[in-house]
């Protein structure tokens, strides 16, 4: 797909991606992810999968971006990029999806920067989570 990000734009996220997982928390899987969003006012905000002991709280990278960026307000994400050193690509899980849906803009899709070893994949979250469930689903007069 071609996006309305520049090339500057997308290297800059992935390289922000990368430096993210280096500070992955992944002693159980040794599968490090970094992720990096950027905002509708410019800002880049950095995520690393964060594992536990109790392996299902786990957070996936995605999300601890998305989740650090809302709570300091950001409420629209225009791009991702996302990283995993150790796979030939990387590509948002089901759930990361879904959260990173939550936060795309009102009139227009969220640019999805895979990371891999033939180079970046470009796609979008309308692509990768079609007919998704979001914030408008609940607005529908019910009375
Ligand atoms: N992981 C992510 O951080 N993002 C994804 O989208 C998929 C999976 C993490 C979770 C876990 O720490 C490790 O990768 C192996 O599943």
């Amino acid at each position: 797909m071609t996006s309305n990000l520049s090339s500057e734009l997308i290297d800059r996220l992935l390289r922000e991606a990368r430096s993210a997982a280096e500070f992955a928390y992944v002693p159980y899987s040794r599968f490090p992810v970094g992720a990096c969003i950027l905002t509708d006012t410019g800002e880049f905000v950095r995520g690393a999968n964060i594992e536990n002991a109790s392996y299902g709280l786990t957070t996936c990278a995605e999300r601890v971006a998305v989740q650090t960026a809302a709570a300091q307000g950001v409420r629209t994400v225009v791009a991702v990029a996302v990283t995993a050193p150790r796979a030939a690509k990387a590509s948002p899980c089901g759930a990361c999806r879904q959260v990173l849906n939550e936060f795309k803009p009102v009139n227009g899709d969220l640019v999805v920067v895979l990371d891999g070893v033939d180079g970046p994949t470009l796609t979008t979250i309308e692509e990768l989570l079609p007919v998704a469930f979001g914030p408008r689903d609940l607005e529908y007069p019910s009375e």
